[in-house]
């Protein structure tokens, strides 16, 4: 058996680790069914020549009895700045026989102590005004190499504000605004970039351009300025390695130079000014006459934030070739047919100091026109705030002369539509492209159906996905670009099905337990712009339940999907504080309660569990609750039904949590914490008859999701939850928290054609509702634009209400992850034909290969293909089947290799997989299961 894709930290050879024990992954190579590991060795070395001589190996486990083949640590000696390390490994398959050696793969360190630092820190501003937008400052340096070949060069940088590098002219790396955003203070990002080929014997020159970025520039829902600081800088430094084994740096200092030229303005938000007819040319390549250029200032600026890039980079993806509308107002407009997060490249040929003007909005008005209404917030809000409008605006001078290509560096809009103005000529589609850039994870799920609305919906969702994963979680890629935890939160378990989180939101989260107070709050917003202050209107709502939990939600979501302890090692300590003080709060009494008779008394003792005081959203945007009325009532009676409610789901994902890292004694402490809360949760909010307060589809939801009930009032909710669909017409109406519940609770509590009801919906509110007005991402709101076809004021790209897709891949097309064994090294397939679809297939590439599950319904029967990557194995389910009934290519059940403890459990029949593809087909049975499998 022989080994392919080999990872390390889930990337390809990467460069620049900060971890000094990088995690090592490989697939295997199979040839038949019924195939795992049984041991594996991995060797280390520091030339690729070394690991074929076994005394000059850094490291070699020998052969070691496992089947590990995901994410096995570097164990060897310590690993040295960087330093680049190759490896290789080959593995035992399970009748012992050995396989070949892998081709080498190689990893390289960071920088891995803040005195690897020979760079300075310079600032290439003079005297500026804090509140006006300022043009970017360039930066230059010529330098000489020393005569000798050059054997490898690495560049180690960073900013305050966002940069572009430049070598002899070429720009560096494929990275969309390095260094991307972390809470700064605490975690500032450097990037490592090989740039060995851009180096030349002799004259060099080195050239950097910075930006406002999200340092200071336009972020938030409040569009803050300067959050960060008022200054931008750089830290840069090359190293270069020749032939001679010499080495040396080239590093900024103050023998830099500046000035300013054709970019006026950069704001994130705002968009880009770029004056063509002030470009400097040859400004970043030797011999450029730079005596007007004034000097840098060498500033004081920390080191000791400085980190690794450990996250992933946002880049370039697909591009887009718009259509030209001509809009009845006499408009030119851009559709690029998709909403996205990116910004537009533009060729342009006219008069010198002609200026194009291109703004980005996401809907066209009911009379077809460009619009961006969609983002203005009513008077009484830009009253309260100042909140200016959201510009979105990229300006363009041209030069004259040849054809002129532009592309803003230092922004990104969301948007689909773009109102063309001033363009010389006619414009032509061909001369714009649309980019969308959003961070670069692998895609790993796919899914698609008989029906098209539901297959448009999935796209939906992965748009939404890719316009909100730019460097951090955001709620929406407009408006605000904020990374609301709570939006991550509900979105996390859909979105580690589409691509590959893991890095992702590892970094995000390393920004959340930095964002997190002393006290253990966690704010809503991370990285937090508000700088850790908890006062007035927006402060006060820092803490909010089922925002904060993302701290335990999205570490267990992460961990369950990769099986990689190490999110929940690197988050334990932040997960417990948020516990610890939510436990803290619930001791307190909210005011009403002061009032009523049961506290002049003996408070009763379960309250103590209740968390009942302090701002919360609630559940936030039912499609029937008007949210600045909902905002009122959170703030004068708080929300203890929710907030209790996460109390203890935080508190036994802790426990979880804490059993996994084998810590003993907090597994049992939170577990019990955790009953001790539900049972004051249902003491408080439940009632015999079954009805919970308040008597709302989002109540039941909750309470069935997160295992609030006892036993026996399980049915009794589900069958209320039922009856509250039914009494709004088979309509959905919960809000941000429940939407990703609702219908795997619908499925595993026996109501499969319900949850079925609620997705092929179409009337408003509803997930195809959208879908039917021409929608190509999801929606905050969900009537953002009304049947009337008025557009209302809400975002048109939110994933939070795509949080159904987790129940489209584990629901519909069967693939659910074993809590017991996650990471998909065992998982369960078990799909749920209903409705209208004659076939759903969905796909999943999990780190040992790909895994599938395809159904399709015929008059007589079900076909069902599954593949089950090797080194993991499957149990299938398939409801009111009869092993006699199922055959696989043809051949009877028991008779089939590979397959193992064929067991009827209830009306459900199971057995067991290992690796290999698989063709079933049974008799057609609607997909009622008596044993649902979930990992809440
Ligand atoms: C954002 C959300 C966020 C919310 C808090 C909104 O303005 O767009 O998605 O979670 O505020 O309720």
């Amino acid at each position: 058996m022989d080994v392919k894709h080999l990872s390390c930290e889930y990337r390809q050879n990467p460069i620049g680790l900060g971890t000094t024990h990088p995690r090592l992954s490989w697939q295997l190579v199979p040839d038949q069914r019924n195939q795992s590991q049984s041991a594996y060795q991995i060797q280390v070395a520091l030339q690729i020549e070394d690991l074929e001589r076994e005394s000059a190996l850094v490291w070699d486990t020998g052969k070691v009895l496992s089947d590990t083949s995901v994410n096995c640590k570097y164990q060897g000696p310590a690993l040295r700045s960087m330093q680049r390390y190759f490896w290789r490994v080959r593995v035992w398959d399970r009748g012992d026989q050995p396989g070949a050696w892998s081709e080498p793969s190689f990893w390289e360190m960071g920088l891995l102590s803040v005195l690897d630092w020979q760079a300075k820190w310079i600032d290439p501003e003079g005297e500026i005004d804090p509140i006006a937008f300022k043009p970017c400052p360039y930066l230059r340096k010529s330098f000489r190499t020393q005569e000798l070949k050059i054997l490898k060069a690495s560049a180690y940088i960073t900013a305050h504000g966002v940069y572009e590098l430049t070598l002899n002219g070429k720009v560096v790396g494929d990275c969309v605004l390095p260094p991307g955003i972390t809470s700064y203070h605490r975690r500032l990002q450097y990037q490592v970039y090989d740039v060995t080929g851009l180096l030349r014997q002799g004259e060099n020159a080195v050239g950097v351009i910075l930006g406002d970025g999200w340092f200071r520039g336009s972020t938030d829902a409040l569009s803050f300025r300067n959050v960060y600081g008022e200054r931008l800088a750089l830290l840069c430094q090359i190293w270069i390695e020749y032939a001679d084994h010499t080495q040396e740096w080239m590093i900024s200092d103050e023998t830099w130079k500046t000035a300013t030229g054709p970019l006026l303005k950069s704001d994130l938000k705002d968009g880009e000014t770029y004056d063509a007819r002030l470009e400097m040319t040859g400004w970043n390549q030797p011999r450029f006459d730079d005596r007007t250029w004034k000097p840098v200032r060498v500033v004081d600026f920390t080191y000791d934030n400085l980190v690794a890039s450990d996250g992933l980079p946002i880049v370039r993806q697909e591009n887009f070739v718009p259509t030209i509308l001509h809009t009845p107002d006499g408009g030119t407009v851009l559709d690029l047919g998709q909403n996205i997060a990116g910004r537009i490249r533009m060729t342009v040929q006219g008069p010198p100091g002609t200026t194009v003007k291109l703004t980005h909005g996401e809907v066209l008005d009911p009379q077809g026109n460009f619009t961006m209404k969609n983002f203005e917030a009513s008077a009484l809000v830009r009253a309260l705030t100042k909140l200016g409008p959201l510009l979105q605006e990229d300006r363009y001078i041209l030069k004259g002369g040849e054809r002129e290509t532009f592309e803003p560096r230092f922004c990104y809009h969301g948007f689909r539509y773009v109102k063309v103005e001033g363009y010389p000529g006619e414009p032509i589609p061909e001369n714009f492209t649309g980019i969308a850039i959003y961070s670069d994870m692998p895609k790993t799920g796919e899914f698609s159906c008989s029906n098209p609305l539901v297959s448009r919906l999935q796209k939906n969702i992965e748009w939404s996905m890719k316009g909100n994963f730019v460097d951090i979680p955001t709620d929406c890629p407009q408006r605000e670009r904020s990374g609301w935890t709570g939006d991550a939160q509900v979105f996390s378990r859909t979105g580690s099905f589409i691509m590959n989180t893991v890095l992702f939101y590892e970094k995000w989260l390393k920004d959340l337990a930095a964002d997190q107070r002393a006290s253990g709050l966690v704010p809503n917003v991370i990285p937090d712009p508000s700088l850790h202050v908890d006062a007035g209107v927006i402060g006060a709502t820092n803490g909010s339940a089922g925002w904060a939990d993302a701290a335990l939600i999205i570490p267990w979501t992460v961990y369950q999907a990769s099986g990689d302890e190490t999110i929940l090692e690197n988050q334990y300590a932040s997960m417990k504080a948020w516990v610890d003080y939510v436990s803290s709060l619930a001791l307190k009494v909210h005011w009403t309660k002061k009032l009523t008779p049961a506290h002049w008394g003996k408070a009763p003792d379960h309250w103590k569990y209740v968390w009942d005081t302090g701002y919360h959203w609630g559940e936030w945007l039912e499609p029937d609750v008007n949210p600045f009325l909902e905002m009122i009532v959170n703030f004068l009676f708080s929300r203890p039904q929710v907030a209790t409610a996460y109390y203890a789901y935080s508190a036994s994902l802790l426990s979880n949590t804490a059993q996994v890292l084998g810590k003993g004694k907090d597994a049992q402490y939170y577990h019990e914490l955790s009953a001790k809360v539900k049972s004051a949760w249902f003491q408080e909010f439940a009632s015999a008859d079954g009805r919970i307060k308040p008597d709302r589809q989002a109540s039941y939801v909750r309470a069935l999701a997160f295992d609030l009930l006892p036993q026996e009032f399980r049915p009794k909710a589900a069958a209320r939850l039922v009856e509250l669909i039914q009494a709004a017409n088979e309509h959905i109406a919960t809000g941000f928290l429940s939407t990703p519940f609702i219908c795997h609770i619908l499925s595993q509590n026996g109501y499969p054609e319900v949850a079925y009801k609620l997705l092929l919906q179409q009337g408003i509110p509803s997930w195809l509702y959208a879908v039917t007005k021409g929608a190509t991402t999801t929606w905050e709101f969900w009537n953002a634009i009304g049947e009337d076809g008025r557009i209302n004021m809400s975002s048109h790209n939110h994933y939070s209400p795509g949080s159904v897709g987790s129940w489209l891949y584990e629901g519909v097309a069967g693939i659910k992850i074993d809590p017991k064994c996650p990471g998909y090294k065992h998982f369960y397939i078990c799909p749920q034909p209903g409705g209208d679809l004659a076939q759903a297939q969905v796909s999943y590439q999990s780190m040992y290969g790909e895994i599938r599950s395809a159904w399709e319904s015929h008059p007589d029967s079900m076909r069902l293909e599954i593949q089950v990557p090797p080194n993991t194995s499957a149990t299938v389910q398939l409801p009111g089947v009869l092993p006699e009934q199922v055959t696989e290519g043809g051949v009877p059940l028991e008779r089939i290799e590979g397959l193992q403890g064929i067991r009827l459990i209830g009306k459900d029949l199971e057995f067991d997989l290992g690796s290999g593809t698989y063709l079933f087909k049974y008799p057609y049975s609607i997909g009622r299961t008596s044993n649902p499998r979930s990992y809440n």
